[in-house]
């Protein structure tokens, strides 16, 4: 069974109640995956300081995926080995900790995902460079190139798209509608809108916008505390307490 949930700013704390508000976690086994839609935040003081965290998933039975968010130590994510998995780039992190990196497309349980992290910060004006921001949270003209490429092979069809950031279109309409958003330029949400009209896929998940919503109309679900079960009708599994 496949979970995705969104962003989880991950420290050891807000890990502990994750699991806690995901019961079916504990009947889980290493093929089921727990799918997070970026700003995993696990991977950020690059030191010994991260191991509480990475070890606390590291026991759990299950794998747990996520693409990368904007609020993720770069350097120290791009320090891990990269492997091929199941069709596609991963930074292996642990046995069962993989990052699904930009621009690829993976095989899992039969179906194809598509995967794109990164966005924009927008408090970047008060955060340090390369200490709380890095400017790799964006998209890269290479990682573009290489997602295009990856569509081209498969057709420009997948089953589901994961990502961090929503293509421009959907956030400047229907999310605004929602909430009240900060209107930012963001070369991720424009390369994401490009595909979003050329690319066939059955649902759309991304984290980013701290909100959880359902936009039928675009086949897009918004997550931020929702965990989704992927299943028919697509029921939400649990609702995370933090
Ligand atoms: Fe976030």
């Amino acid at each position: 069974m496949i979970y995705i949930t969104g962003d989880t700013h991950g420290n050891h704390d807000t890990s502990k109640l994750f699991l806690k508000s995901f019961p079916d976690g504990k009947s889980l086994s290493m093929d089921d995956y727990v799918i997070i839609t970026g700003d995993f935040g696990g991977i950020w003081y690059g030191d010994k300081r991260d191991d509480a965290t990475l070890e606390f998933y590291e026991e759990k039975k299950y794998m747990v995926l996520f693409v990368d968010g904007n609020h993720e130590n770069f350097d120290a994510l791009n320090k891990y080995p990269i492997s091929e998995w199941n069709g596609g780039k991963v930074h292996k992190i642990r046995d069962n900790i993989f990052h699904l990196m930009r621009g690829q497309v993976f095989e899992i349980d039969s179906k194809k995902f598509f995967t794109f992290g990164g966005g924009v910060s927008i408090d970047k004006a008060m955060r340090m460079p390369y200490v709380s921001w890095w400017p790799q949270e964006e998209a890269s003209y290479e990682e573009i190139n290489e997602a295009l490429d990856n569509l081209e092979k498969h057709k420009n069809k997948v089953d589901y798209v994961i990502t961090h950031a929503a293509p421009e279109s959907i956030v400047r309409n229907e999310l605004c509608q929602i909430h009240t958003l900060m209107k930012v330029d963001c070369a991720t949400e424009k390369f994401l809108n490009e595909i979003y009209h050329n690319l066939e896929f059955k649902m759309w998940f991304c984290g980013h916008y701290h909100m959880d919503a359902w936009i039928k109309s675009c086949k897009m679900q918004v997550l931020y505390h929702q965990i989704v079960k992927l299943a028919p009708g697509y029921p939400i599994a649990s609702r995370r307490i933090f």
